[in-house]
């Protein structure tokens, strides 16, 4: 049985305001991944940084940072402990090519004896545990056995594994033989990530792999976001209250910004996704991804919540 559900970070989405308010409303995560914070080597946290890390409402939060020098990361750790965080995760994980390119996130994955030296730099002097979430490896999948020996060699607090390489991004199959192998053989704790979007695919999970404790959910609790409560037997969330969750969601952009036209954009990320939740949505949804400007947001929005119907048992689909 699965006894952890992290929300995983999604850079431009999953930010300080969208966790607060999916959180009020929804709720179901026992731990929210910040997304990443990619520190320079002048060893400062921005205004901007520091405002997304800033806590006030006290949610459940691991904060996640990208670095090429483990001296940044080990910087950055000690920083992010001094703000009161008690884990500090790595990410190993990102495909963009830019920052691929910096030899950070996934770019880190590229040569292995690199990747040791960092991390025994990283576990010598971090103070605060460190978690890692990763992919397979870089070009192919048969990168992920010699990772997972060096992985072995250090005390992770987690071990998150997305099970797909670099150039898959976040499409096609998932490689499960792969994280079978390090359901088998890895000597940290391990939590899985990737396309889990219903209770049955969760459940199928479960059934595969009885000894995991710990899932990592992202893009299916957008999708639907009452999964996490889904998940944990509660009910599954009706149109009234998605909608209160939208409208508290887009007056809350537009407080955080001063105006309505950026906050329409982070709706239109957030219903790139929500919109799987409805009969027919296909329509609509593309109108909105078209749309201009906050009114034609406002409007759409609006029509989807009077014209159609939740579906019965969403199996959220991921775009
Ligand atoms: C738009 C977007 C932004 C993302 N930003 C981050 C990030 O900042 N850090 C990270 O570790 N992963 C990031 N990810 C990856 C997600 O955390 C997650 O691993 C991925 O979406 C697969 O999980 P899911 O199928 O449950 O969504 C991002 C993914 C997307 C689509």
């Amino acid at each position: 049985m699965i006894a952890r559900l992290d929300f995983a970070p999604l850079d431009g989405i999953t930010k300080r305001v969208f966790r607060r308010v999916w959180h009020a409303h929804f709720g179901g995560a026992d731990r929210y991944f910040v997304p990443f914070i990619s520190p320079t080597d002048q060893h400062v946290i921005t205004p901007r940084d520091r405002r997304e890390l800033e806590n006030p409402e006290g949610l459940p939060q691991v904060p996640q940072v990208m670095a090429k020098q483990a001296a940044d990361f080990v910087w950055a750790a000690e920083a992010l402990a001094d703000m009161g965080y008690e884990e500090v995760n790595l990410n190993l994980g990102c495909p963009s090519g830019t920052v691929t390119a910096k030899g950070k996130g996934s770019g880190l994955l590229m040569d292995p004896d690199r990747l040791d030296r960092f991390l025994d730099q990283v576990f010598s002097a971090a103070r605060v545990p460190v978690s890692v979430k990763t992919r397979l490896g870089y070009h192919t999948p048969e990168e992920f056995p010699r990772l997972l020996e060096i992985f072995n060699r250090y005390p992770i607090a987690c071990l998150t594994v997305h099970p797909r390489v670099r150039p898959e991004k976040y499409r096609g199959a998932v490689h499960m033989d792969l994280f079978a192998l390090a359901m088998a053989e890895s000597k940290n704790p391990v939590c899985y990530n990737g396309d889990l979007t219903s209770v049955a695919g969760v459940r199928a999970l479960e059934a595969q792999f009885p000894g995991l404790d710990a899932a990592m959910i992202g893009r299916g609790a957008i999708a639907d976001p009452a999964l996490l409560r889904r998940l944990r037997g509660g009910p599954a969330a009706s149109k009234e209250e998605l909608q209160a969750f939208t409208q508290e969601l887009y007056q809350a952009y537009q407080d955080f910004y001063g105006q309505a036209a950026p906050a329409s954009q982070r709706m239109k990320e957030v219903w790139f996704y929500l919109i799987h939740l409805f009969e027919n949505g296909e329509r609509l949804g593309g109108r909105m991804r078209r749309s201009r400007g906050p009114r034609a947001y406002e409007e759409l929005e609006a029509r989807i919540f009077q014209e159609l119907e939740l579906l019965e048992d969403p199996q959220g689909e991921l775009a």
